[in-house]
Formats: C-alpha cells, structure tokens, sequence
C-alpha cells in the first residue's frame, strides 16, 4: 500500500511526455519523465495533475490514468492535498509554483533545473520551503543515479586514493543541461563551491541570455577543483591520487582505473554493476519518500540547486570581467538568466 500522495504541476515534455523522444537513447535508463517516476516508485501513487493546457491535460489522463486534473494548480493543491509535488512548468513561473505549494502544506517539492531565474528568488524558494519545513529537492536526478552513487561510495572509501578533482565534457550550456553536472560536482566534492573562473566561447554568448557555453575551473571550500570544459556529449572523470572514474557517453559506460594494494600494479575493470538498475528520476522519487519516512535530506537539495544557478551567473561575470576570479556567494542577488 504506498503512503504518499503525488502530483505534477506542468504535464509537459519534463512532467510527463518526454520519454517519447528518447528511442535513438537506448543507454538511457526510463522512465525520465517525471509521471512516469512516480508511476514506477514505490511507495507513491500518482493522484493528480495541473497544467495551464486542457490538451496536455487529456493527454496526461490517457497516459497515466489520473482523473484528478486541474488547470488551476492552487485548485489542485487545496483540493487534492498532495505530500509531494512535482514543479515541472518552464523556470519563469518556478520561484511562483513551489513557494504556493510550499505555503499550500505540502510535505515535499520536487522541482526541475534550473531553479529559477535569479538568484533572489532562488534565495527565497529555499527560505519558502524552510519555514514550512518542507523538503525541497531539486530534480538533478544524476545526484541519485545508482551507478553515479557507487562511484561516490567508493571515492569516500578511498579505492582511488586521495579525491582531488572532477573534469566534465559537455556541449550544453551552464545555464541549461549544466545544472545537472553542477549539482553532481557539489554532492561529490561534499563542499561549497568557493570561487571560479570562466571563459565563455565568444562575447555575444557572455552578453546574451541563452546557450552560455565555454570553459571554466571552480574551486569547493576543501580545495577540491571542477573543470568544465566544452564539447562531447557528457564525459566526466573524477580522479583520485590512485585512479579514477571515467563516465562515458552521458554515463552509460563506467570504467575504473585503480592500483592492486599489494603490488600497486594498475588495474582497468568496468564500474559498476548495480544487481537491479533503477532510472535515475525514480531513484529520486523513492529517494524522496525515504527522506519523508525518516527525516532526511534530500540527494540534492534546493541549495545545490542554488549554487549550480550561481556558478552559472559567476562564470559568465568572470568572462566580462576578463577571466577574473569571482567568490561566491555572490553579493547581487538580482543577478541570474532571463530565459524558458
Ligand atoms: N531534468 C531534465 O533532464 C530536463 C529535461 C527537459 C526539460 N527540463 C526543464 O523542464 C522545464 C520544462 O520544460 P519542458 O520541455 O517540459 O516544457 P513544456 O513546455 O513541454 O512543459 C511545461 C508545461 O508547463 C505548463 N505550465 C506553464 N505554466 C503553468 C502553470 N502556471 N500551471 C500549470 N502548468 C503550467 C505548460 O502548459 C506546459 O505544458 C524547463 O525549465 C526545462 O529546463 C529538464
């Protein structure tokens, strides 16, 4: 018998439909979409759905066969009561959908990247969400994916020595498909990020609001350092002292380099090999549940969320400023993306 209660406010291609697009991805792992994470979860039930359109509305229905459909999402929060709520509209609306849900008495909130537009409303999510005490997790949902958490238990037990840095390739743009490299780098390097530094691939990319690709270092509060650097389709290697992990073609190959014990010979194997793989998106959704049941942090709260917005505005603003360094956190708040 689940225990809680589950809703999605925009039933859209993240909310709902998006795994329909991802047949030439066979290295993905589904379902993606949000619905569907909770269809698949255990210990939830998918009971309702908002969304502005009728069109997606009926369209949610036949897929997931939810009658409890609403254009008005506050309707549907005051009727429906739900415990936890998904926030999968386009970032202008983000900061308005989760505080309503939030001061509506839900138990918890799951929202998609990014976080929102500015820093300041960021800020005032996460404060939102605190006084209700409400979960707030972001849906960076590599921060769950079983073979990304494999690899961090075996960086924390020191099967590669000394953890010292993150290297990701990746064509997307920080303030878009970036998110989710930024909130895995912060839950591995198990530190705020202090400064950074940027070089963005031309000017018109710094001066713009949309795809602000380029190249850039962040170094955490424990010296730990991230580098991004563009191209690929999502390549990242975190490296120790005695070896690394490479995640390949957006995390569906894992390899491991390490050093025999005795010997300190190195070693090549393929990492690793969960017994029952799960998608990443339903890791979270029980990942969340188990957070309800005991208390706990989410794998990605609101602050990685918060910081992966940052890092975003910080790299741009080390770019206009000639590649200076810039500290975090930043002192305007106002500052952020105006896009979605
Ligand atoms: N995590 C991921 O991997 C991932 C992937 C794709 C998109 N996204 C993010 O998801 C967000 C949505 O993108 P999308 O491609 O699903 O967009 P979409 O347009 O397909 O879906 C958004 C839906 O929200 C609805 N909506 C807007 N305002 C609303 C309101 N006030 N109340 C109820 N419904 C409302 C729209 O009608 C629409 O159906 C974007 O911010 C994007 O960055 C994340």
């Amino acid at each position: 018998m689940a225990s809680y209660r589950a809703a999605v406010i925009g039933c859209g291609r993240i909310g709902s439909t998006i795994d329909d697009e991802q047949v030439n991805r066979p290295q993905f792992r589904y379902p993606w979409a949000h619905a569907p994470a909770y269809v698949e979860a255990k210990g939830v039930d998918l009971i309702a759905g908002a969304d502005l359109s009728r069109d997606q509305l009926e369209d949610f229905k036949q897929r997931w066969n939810v009658t409890a459909l609403y254009t008005d999402y506050k309707e549907m929060l005051a009727k429906e009561k739900p415990d936890i709520v998904s926030v999968t509209t386009k970032t202008t609306e983000r900061a308005e959908v989760v505080m309503a849900a939030a001061e509506a008495g839900v138990k918890a909130i799951y929202a998609t990247k990014p976080i929102s537009r500015t820093l300041a409303e960021a800020d005032a999510m996460i404060e939102t969400c605190r006084n209700h005490g409400v979960i707030f997790a972001m849906a960076c949902h590599k921060n769950w994916s079983p073979w990304l958490q494999m690899c961090l238990q075996s960086i924390r037990r020191g099967d590669i020595g000394e953890f010292s840095s993150m290297v990701a390739n990746y064509s997307w743009s920080f303030n878009g498909g970036h998110s989710h490299t930024l909130a895995l780098f912060r839950q591995f390097a198990d530190a705020p990020a202090k400064w950074v530094f940027g070089h963005m691939n031309s000017d018109e990319a710094a001066a713009g609001e949309k795809d602000l690709q380029g190249t850039g270092m962040i170094l955490y509060e424990n010296g730990i350092r991230g580098f991004l650097n563009n191209g690929g389709w999502l390549n990242i290697d975190f490296i120790g002292r005695d070896g690394w992990f490479s995640c390949r073609n957006e995390h569906a190959d894992f390899e491991m380099w390490s050093r025999y014990p005795d010997t300190r010979e190195p070693i090549r194997r393929q990492f690793p090999n969960p017994k029952r793989p799960r998608s990443s998106q339903q890791a979270a959704v029980e990942g969340i549940v188990k957070n309800l049941d005991e208390g706990t942090e989410p794998l990605c709260p609101g602050e990685y969320g918060r910081e992966a917005l940052e890092i975003a505005v910080a790299l741009r603003e080390s770019h206009r400023r000639g590649g200076e360094k810039i500290d975090l956190p930043m002192a305007d708040r106002s500052l952020g993306f105006q896009i979605d």
